[in-house]
């Protein structure tokens, strides 16, 4: 498994703390940065983070902003990608088991690193259970799709509305 890491201003140090954990348990990684304590936006690294996920050189992603948040919601605006900010272990298991989360996202000025260690490790480690979860995550794409329009260059964009109605398959009755 190979990692791609990254984080704005606020998470250097946090960053660091990660990185050294990912090294102790020899999983492989790059920083995307940034590397300085300069103030940055959040959204470029969420990106480079992304599209370094969705080359396929790297299987998954950690971003760390000062919540968390931002750079989740740069990075779920990209189809494909499926980014969760979480602050405790149960969560980041949990968005592995039912969500299949690519990304996994925290705040330095939220949580601190022998949490932040812990939740990284939780997430690692569990895997997608599939199943009644694989189908949600079906929808989840199948929204993401309806929600895009083809450009010339070949690219897809995000429109304001779906290019056809969001029709989605009845609820799996089973479980919860
Ligand atoms: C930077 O001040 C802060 O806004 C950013 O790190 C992040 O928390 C945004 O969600």
């Amino acid at each position: 498994m190979k990692i791609a890491i990254g984080c704005d201003h606020s998470a250097l140090a946090l960053k660091e703390t990660i990185k050294n954990y990912l090294e102790s348990r020899m999983i492989p990684f790059e920083d995307f940065g940034v590397f300085t304590s300069e103030s940055s936006d959040y959204p470029r690294i969420a990106e480079l983070v992304s599209k370094a996920i969705l080359s396929g050189q790297f299987d998954r992603g950690i971003l760390i902003c000062g919540t968390g948040i931002g750079m989740s919601i740069a990075a779920n605006k990209i189809p494909g990608i499926r980014a969760a900010a979480v602050s405790d272990p149960y969560s980041a298991i949990l968005a592995r088991r039912h969500n299949n989360a690519n990304v996994l996202c925290f705040g330095a000025r939220v949580v601190a690193g022998g949490l932040a260690t812990l939740i990284t490790e939780g997430w690692l480690n569990a895997s997608f259970e599939g199943g009644r979860h694989a189908h949600r995550v079906d929808l989840i794409a199948r929204i993401e799709q309806q929600y895009m329009i083809p450009t010339p260059n070949g690219q897809q964009e995000q429109t304001k509305e779906p290019t056809q109605p969001v029709e989605l398959p009845a609820e799996d009755p089973d479980l919860p």
